[in-house]
Parts: structure tokens; sequence; C-alpha cells
């Protein structure tokens, strides 16, 4: 189809990479020589996906049942200033190969012939498990490289090959990532924390010490990273258990910085509540009033940090929730047309918390 529309089209980066590596990926990233949004239409109709183009940058997602596919026009770029987005413009595939950031990622398989592009020895490296820049200024242009060969390493069990970690480390300590968006930045954290295994990621964050100042001096915590929490949203919790460190002066800064989703906000002074009343956990109903309110990401970051005291007082309160539910609740209430109001959910907790304590028997 790419010989109907006159134009050369390429898989490239993680998919090449994973497909020699014997490994799933659902991502496949398609850089045309040409029109690549053209292509995109064409391939389309054989496809059936749904479609979304962005005419601005070239570029359109097709999604279907079984893949995600990025078409793009390939393209050049050129930093104009170290850490901000580049600017691009259209190019062969061998420029659009050169801007990217590993050789493990500069594979590229031609759809047509379904041969393998090597230009800059991926394959070899992939055979090596070597990460590897091509060239001296990759992590200054973007930082947010330093973040990328640390997942890639961890992720794969690859190496950072010498000159290359040379090159890493030095832009670490010359602090090139604070020129870097906190936008940015927090992307890169997400998919760390989004990774299948987190933890020896975070290892090798703790390792190049590139945590320093950027976390607001917290130190961060790798352990338990690959875990899931009981229930909620998984990058929430495993980015409390992250920061679990974090002082109330800590966690203040890091939302500042940041501009942390409410949710983040509320879980972290959840984990300092809860870490602040931990010798209380010894009674049902200080339990119940230590975690009614707190976040269920925040309850199972504390559940899988702390001694087994703090875990059977939890594992207390879950059994508590789980037996005890109310007959009615706020919903009820709102159905039989009185008016909003906390009180009604302070007489609910009441009459759970006499439940729980066995002042209030259970109908038969
Ligand atoms: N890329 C880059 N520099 C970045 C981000 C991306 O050079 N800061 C290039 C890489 O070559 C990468 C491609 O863009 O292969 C696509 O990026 P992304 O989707 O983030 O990575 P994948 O290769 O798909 O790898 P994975 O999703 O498995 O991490």
């Amino acid at each position: 189809m790419s010989e109907k529309i006159g134009v050369n089209a390429y898989i490239v980066g993680g998919y090449v990479r994973d497909k020699l590596l014997n490994l799933e990926s659902d991502d496949i990233d398609i850089t045309v020589e040409g029109d690549g949004i053209k292509f995109a239409f064409m391939l389309n109709e054989i496809l059936n996906g749904e479609m979304e183009v962005h005419d601005k940058f070239e570029t359109a997602k097709i999604k279907t049942k079984d893949f995600e596919l990025d078409i793009v026009s390939a393209r050049k770029e050129r930093y104009e200033r170290p850490g901000m987005l580049p600017v691009v413009q259209r190019a062969s595939l061998a420029d659009d190969i050169k801007r990217r950031d590993f050789t493990i990622n500069m594979l590229a398989l031609d759809v047509k012939t379904n041969q393998i592009i090597d230009i800059y020895n991926g394959g070899n490296d992939i055979k090596n498990k070597l990460i590897r820049v091509v060239h001296d200024k990759s992590f200054v242009d973007d930082p947010t490289r330093i973040f990328r060969a640390i997942r890639y390493s961890g992720r794969l069990g690859f190496k950072i090959e010498q000159h290359t970690e040379r090159l890493l480390r030095k832009s670490i300590s010359d602090g090139d990532i604070f020129n870097v968006s906190a936008d940015r930045i927090m992307n890169e954290i997400y998919l760390i924390l989004k990774e299948k295994k987190p933890e020896p990621i975070v290892e090798l964050m703790k390792y190049y010490q590139i945590n320093k100042e950027l976390f607001c001096g917290i130190k961060i915590n790798a352990t338990n990273l690959n875990t899931s929490p009981k229930e909620g949203d998984i990058l929430l919790y495993r980015f409390l258990l992250l920061f679990y460190n974090a002082t109330k002066e800590d966690a203040d800064c890091l939302i500042r910085k940041y501009n942390l989703k409410r949710e983040y906000l509320s879980g972290l002074s959840d984990i300092l509540n809860i870490k602040m009343n931990m010798s209380k956990l010894n009674e049902n109903a200080s339990i119940f009033n230590t975690l009614k309110d707190k976040r269920i990401e925040a309850i199972s970051a504390v559940h899988i940090m702390e001694d087994l005291n703090t875990k059977q007082a939890i594992e207390k309160y879950y059994d508590m929730v789980k037996l005890k539910r109310l007959e009615i609740n706020g919903d009820d209430i709102k159905r039989l047309g009185l008016q909003p109001s906390p009180i009604y959910k302070q007489i609910l907790d009441k009459i759970l918390l006499d439940k729980i304590s066995g002042k209030i028997k259970d109908r038969e």
C-alpha cells in the first residue's frame, strides 16, 4: 500500500526493539517518508480503526482492537535551547532515525520489504544488552532521556554503555534536568511508575542520584513499588510509596513545584495523618476514626510499608468496612428529599462505629 501512494513507510522504535527481544508490544510507531497523514487515511481504509489526525504536527493515531498505531511524517529536529521541545521539519528516514534517543530505539522495519534497517548497530546493542546514545549532546538536548535511559535499563536489564554513562552522569551533575518543565519531569515519573516493575528503575534513580534536588530533598523510596493497591488507582498508590518519606513541608513543596492533582495532595496528607496517629491504632473505634476518611491508596501504602501491628490494624479496618456496611447510605438520604448536610455523614459514621463496637446489633 505504501507503494500505491508513492511513499516509503517504516515501523520504528520500541516495536522493532521489542520484536527482536521477543517481547509483546501493541504500540506501533510508523514513520513515513512523505505525507504521513495521507498514508494514515489509506491504511485506515484497511484497518477500519478509530483515527485521530493532528494536521499541525503531521501525525495521526489509529486505534484498533489489538493495536495503537502512531503515524508521523519522517522529520528532523533542531533544539534551539536545551530542554525545550525541538523545532521539527520533514526529512528522510535516516534523519528521523538520527534524532532518536538510543541505538536500541533506532531500528526501522521497511513495511514493503520486511527488511530491518539498522544504521547505528542497534541490533548488536540489543544482543549485548547495551543502552547507547549516538551523539554526545543527546542528554543535554533532551534531559528527559536521563529518565528514559534508566527506565530501559531497569525494565530490560540492559547496561548503560560506558561512554553513554559518562555523558549521563555529567548531564546529571550539570543539572541539565532543571531546563525541563515540571510537567515533563512529572510525566517521566509517571511513566516509571506505570512500568510493570518500577522498583529496579527507582533503585537506579537513587544510584545515579538524580533525585537530589529534583524532589524537594525527599529521600525517595523504591521498596514495594512493584505491588498494586488493594483497590483504587495504581499510579497514585505507587506515587505515595515513592514519596512515602515526605514530611509535611516536603509534601507542600512537591505540590507547589509540580502542580499535582487534588487526589495526590490528599493522598500525601492522608499518609502523614495516618503515620501521626499510628500509636492509636490499637482498638476498633480509633482504628475506624483514623482511617475512615482516608484514601484507599494511602491506607494500602501504609499497610505495605509499616510493621505487623499496623498491618493488622489496617486489616481489621478492611474487615470492619466489609462486614459492617450499613444498609443505608447518603444516596438513600438524598432520595428522601432531605437537604444535603455534613450531619448525615456524622450520623451514619456514628451508627457504623456503634455497630462495629457491638453497641448496635445487626438485624437477624
Ligand atoms: N524518543 C526520543 N526521545 C524522547 C522520547 C522519544 O528519541 N525523549 C524516540 C525514541 O526513539 C522512541 C520513540 O521516540 O523509540 C517513541 O517514543 P516512546 O513511545 O516514548 O517510546 P517507545 O520506543 O515506544 O518505547 P516504550 O514505550 O516501550 O518505552
